[in-house]
Order: structure tokens, then sequence, then C-alpha cells
């Protein structure tokens, strides 16, 4: 049986550790959280490609341990907003609640509420060179409402395309299977099998 890998991944957001950490077990991938005082990204970018990337290298540059290094950037884009909040999701307001308070009332006035859910997945090694790069996307709507407890950020407002539900009121499984994340994450998990050991 090939050894488990680990991974270090440049976030300070347990939920992303925590909804990486479900989708990666059962193969054998574990995923550990940067603990270093030293690590603060100037997240700049003006993409989430760019993002994952400087947060990975950043990640890679001030840890003294670990072999593999891997950074989520992922947020929310509203066309009517063009497409933003984008990469300035997390800095939208200064707590999540305000952050749907402001959504909510940016789109007070309009019917268009087409969103998706982008996530960006860079993996880089202690070297600093970038191994491989994922992208996944899920469709929705913007509620007019909070629905669900689940999940994370901006779940429970964003309906998913398809599922007449809030991303916040699916279980952890449903929501890691179609999700953004879900998605970048199992391509770069199959790209992580066939390619390190
Ligand atoms: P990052 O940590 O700089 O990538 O910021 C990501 C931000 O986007 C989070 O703080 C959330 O506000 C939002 N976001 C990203 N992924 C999700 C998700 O799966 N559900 C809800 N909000 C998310």
């Amino acid at each position: 049986m090939a050894d488990k890998i680990t991974i270090i991944l440049g976030t300070s957001n347990p939920h992303k550790v925590f909804e990486m950490n479900k989708i990666a077990k059962p193969f054998d991938i574990e995923f550990i959280p940067l603990v270093n005082e030293n690590f603060n990204p100037n997240e700049n970018g003006k993409t989430f490609e760019e993002n994952a990337k400087i947060k990975a290298l950043e990640a890679a540059k001030v840890s003294n341990k670990g072999k593999y290094f891997m950074a989520d950037d992922s947020g929310l884009c509203v066309d009517f907003l063009g497409g933003g909040p984008g990469v300035h999701s997390a800095r939208y307001a200064e707590t999540p609640l305000k952050r749907i308070e402001k959504l909510l009332f940016n789109l007070k006035f309009d019917s268009k509420r087409d969103a998706r859910f982008v996530c960006a997945l860079c993996l880089v090694d202690n070297e600093g060179n970038i191994l491989h790069t994922e992208k996944g996307i899920v469709k929705g709507r913007i509620a007019h409402s909070i629905k669900g407890t689940n999940g994370f950020g901006y779940d429970p407002v964003f309906i998913v395309d398809g599922i007449n539900k809030t991303m916040a009121e699916l279980s952890e499984d449903e929501k890691n299977t179609l999700s953004h994340r879900g998605q970048a994450l199992l391509n770069m998990i199959k790209w992580i099998k066939s390619n390190l050991n």
C-alpha cells in the first residue's frame, strides 16, 4: 500500500481544512494547516488562481518542514455585481453575517441573482516549484434570505442550481460532492495520486 501523503495547507480557515480532509481521507492524503506566525501572504492577485499561487508559495517559503504545500483561494462571484465580491469575498464586510447582509442589501432591487462559487487550488513543493493547479465552479443564485445552518461563509444564501436548497441546507457530504472546492480537490487528488509518491 502507498504511504500517506501529507500536504501543508496555507490557510487559516478551519472550515476549509475540515472540508478538504473529509474529501481526501479515503485517498490516504492528509492536509495539515500551516501554523506559522510568519505566514502572512499578500493576497493582491486579481484572480483566484493568482492568489492561490501567492498563498501556496508563501506557505512553502515560511515553513521549516514539509515537502508539499497547497493553498485554496475561493469566493463568490455575483453577475449583478460584475463578478464581485470575487477575490474580495473574505473582506467584503467585517463578519460573515455582515458580509451576507451587505450582499442581500446590494441585490435588494434586483431579480437577476445568478452567481457562482469559484475555487482555485495550487500545489507547490518545498523548492517553490508549482506542481499543479485546479479550478472548480458551482453555479447557483443568491436567495432573498438566509436558509440552513451547515457550511460557512455565504453558504446560507447560495441556492445551488438544480437543487432547490441553499448550500447551508446540504449535508457535508452533499456539499463536498458538488461544491467548487470538492470538484477542484477531487481533480487535484487524482493528479496527486498519479504523480506524487
Ligand atoms: P479566502 O480564504 O481568501 O479564499 O476567502 C474565501 C472567502 O470566500 C470565504 O471567507 C467565504 O466568505 C467565501 N467562500 C469561499 N468558499 C466558500 C464556501 O464553500 N461557502 C461559502 N463561502 C465561501
